[in-house]
C-alpha cells in the first residue's frame, strides 16, 4: 500500500460546519478508516492545515484531534507547496477573497456553498479558477443524503411517470437568543453580514431541483423577516436585518413545479427538518433527511371531501417505506472523497465553481423577485 498525503488547509475550522461536518466528519474519518482507496494500491491521506483567525480556538481544535499544523496566517500556508487544496468554510462574506488568494496560489479548491454573494463575483471566479488551470468544487451536500438518495433511486428507476409537482418544506424555530440561546450564529440574521435564508438555501434548492429533477427556468419568492430583533452571542439585541422566511415558487423544465418554503421561524410538525412531496402520474414520495415514503397509483385511496365526519383513514399508515438496500456514508464525506479522487486523478467531478455560480444566481434572482414583487426568469449561466 501506498500513502498519497495531501496537504488541504481547512479555513474557517472552529465554524460549526468547517469543525464538525468538514473536519470532523469527513477528514480526519477518512484518516480512521485507513485513508481513501483509489483501487491501484494508493490510499489518499488528507493532511489539514488548520486556518483561522484566534489562536486559542485553533490550538484548541488542534489539539483535540492530535493536529500539529495549524496557522492564522492564510498567505504563509497558501505559500507551501505540500498545500496542494484549499477549502473554505469561513462566513460567506470572507468567501470571494480568500479564493482568489487561492487561485493566484495556484491550489485546487473546494468550498462551502455559497460560492458568492452574487453571481457576477461567482462566474469571475469560474473564469480565474479555469484561466489558472486548477480543479474546483462547491459542497452540494443535500444530494448525497439517504432520503434523497432514495428519492433518485425512485427516480432513475422510473417509479412516478411524468414528474407533475415537488412541494419542499424546510424549517425549524431558530432562538431568539435571549431567554434561550440561538442554534444558529447572529450573521445568518444580518444582511450586513452577508445572512439571510435565501442566500443560505436556495443554493441548495438550485442543485436539487435540477439534479433531480430539471433545471428552474423561473422564480417567484416572497421573503420575510418574521422576527425583526434578536440577540447575538455576546447576549446584545441586534436589528434583524435579513430575510428568515422564504416562500418560493420554481418553475422547472418540463412543466414541473417546486413549491420550497424555507423557514427559521417555524415549529415542526413533519418527521423530518427537511421534507420533499414528489407528486408523480404514476406514484408520489414523501422523502426526508433519513427516509422515503411511496405511494403508488394502484394502491392510491380515494378520499372524499366530507367536513361534517371525522377523518376515518389514517393517511400516513397508506404509504410504503423505501428500503436503503445499502450503506449511506456522511454526505460531506462522501462529496469530499470524490473530490480528492478528483484533484489526485483526474476523476470526473459535476460540482464545480460553475455549479455553484448557479446557485448563486438562484439566491440572487430570489431575492430580486422578492424586491420586486414578481416573477423571474433564469437565464443559463455559462462560463
Ligand atoms: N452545506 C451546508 O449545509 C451548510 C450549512 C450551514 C452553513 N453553510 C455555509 O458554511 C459557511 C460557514 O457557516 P457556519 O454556519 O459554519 O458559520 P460559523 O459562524 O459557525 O463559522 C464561520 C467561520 O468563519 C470564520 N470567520 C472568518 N472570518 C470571519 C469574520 N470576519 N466574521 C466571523 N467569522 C469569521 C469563523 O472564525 C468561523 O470559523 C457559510 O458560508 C454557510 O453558508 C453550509
Amino acid at each position: 500500500m501506498t500513502r498519497r498525503s495531501i496537504g488541504i488547509i481547512v479555513n474557517g475550522v472552529t465554524g460549526r460546519m468547517g469543525y464538525r461536518q468538514h473536519l470532523v466528519r469527513s477528514l480526519l474519518a477518512i484518516r480512521e478508516q485507513g485513508g481513501l482507496p483509489l483501487g491501484d494500491g494508493t490510499r489518499i491521506w488528507p493532511e489539514p492545515i488548520l486556518v483561522g483567525r484566534d489562536e486559542t480556538r485553533l490550538r484548541a481544535v488542534a489539539e483535540r484531534h492530535g493536529l500539529t499544523d495549524w496557522t492564522t496566517d492564510l498567505a504563509a500556508a497558501l505559500a507551501r507547496d505540500d498545500a496542494e487544496i484549499y477549502f473554505d468554510a469561513q462566513v460567506t462574506q470572507q468567501r470571494e477573497k480568500a479564493i482568489r488568494q487561492a487561485i493566484e496560489a495556484g491550489k485546487h479548491i473546494y468550498t462551502e456553498k455559497p460560492l458568492a454573494e452574487s453571481s457576477a463575483a461567482a462566474l469571475e471566479l469560474v473564469r480565474a479558477a479555469d484561466a489558472a488551470g486548477i480543479r474546483t468544487g462547491v459542497v452540494q451536500d443535500k444530494l448525497f443524503l439517504p432520503g434523497l438518495r432514495k428519492l433518485r433511486r425512485l427516480i432513475d428507476g422510473g417509479f412516478f411517470g411524468r414528474i407533475l409537482s415537488v412541494r419542499g418544506e424546510f424549517g425549524y424555530w431558530v432562538f431568539e437568543g435571549d431567554w434561550q440561546p440561538a442554534q444558529r450564529p447572529s450573521w445568518n440574521y444580518r444582511t450586513e453580514d452577508g445572512g439571510g435564508i435565501v442566500m443560505d438555501m436556495f443554493p441548495h434548492w438550485q442543485y436539487v431541483l435540477e439534479e433531480l429533477f430539471a433545471p428552474v427556468r423561473a422564480v417567484t419568492c416572497l421573503a420575510a423577516t418574521h422576527i425583526p430583533q434578536r440577540v447575538d452571542e455576546a447576549g446584545r439585541p441586534y436589528p434583524a436585518t435579513a430575510d428568515d422566511a422564504a416562500y418560493g415558487i420554481f418553475e422547472l423544465d418540463g412543466g414541473i413545479v417546486a413549491a420550497l418554503n424555507s423557514s427559521w421561524a417555524t415549529r415542526v410538525h413533519r418527521d423530518e427538518l427537511v421534507e420533499f412531496h414528489v407528486d408523480g402520474t404514476e406514484g408520489s414520495a414523501v422523502a426526508g433527511l433519513r427516509r422515503c415514503r411511496v405511494q403508488h397509483r394502484a394502491v392510491t385511496p380515494k378520499p372524499v371531501w366530507n367536513p361534517d365526519l371525522p377523518a376515518t383513514e389514517d393517511f400516513r399508515a397508506q404509504w410504503t417505506e423505501v428500503p436503503d438496500n445499502e450503506e449511506f456514508d456522511n454526505g460531506f464525506k462522501v462529496q469530499w472523497e470524490a473530490f480528492l479522487r478528483h484533484v489526485v486523478t483526474g476523476a470526473p467531478f459535476a460540482w464545480d465553481f460553475l455549479a455553484g455560480a448557479r446557485g448563486v444566481q438562484l439566491a440572487e434572482l430570489g431575492l430580486r423577485s422578492a424586491r420586486e414583487g414578481r416573477r423571474v426568469e433564469v437565464p443559463e449561466l455559462s462560463r
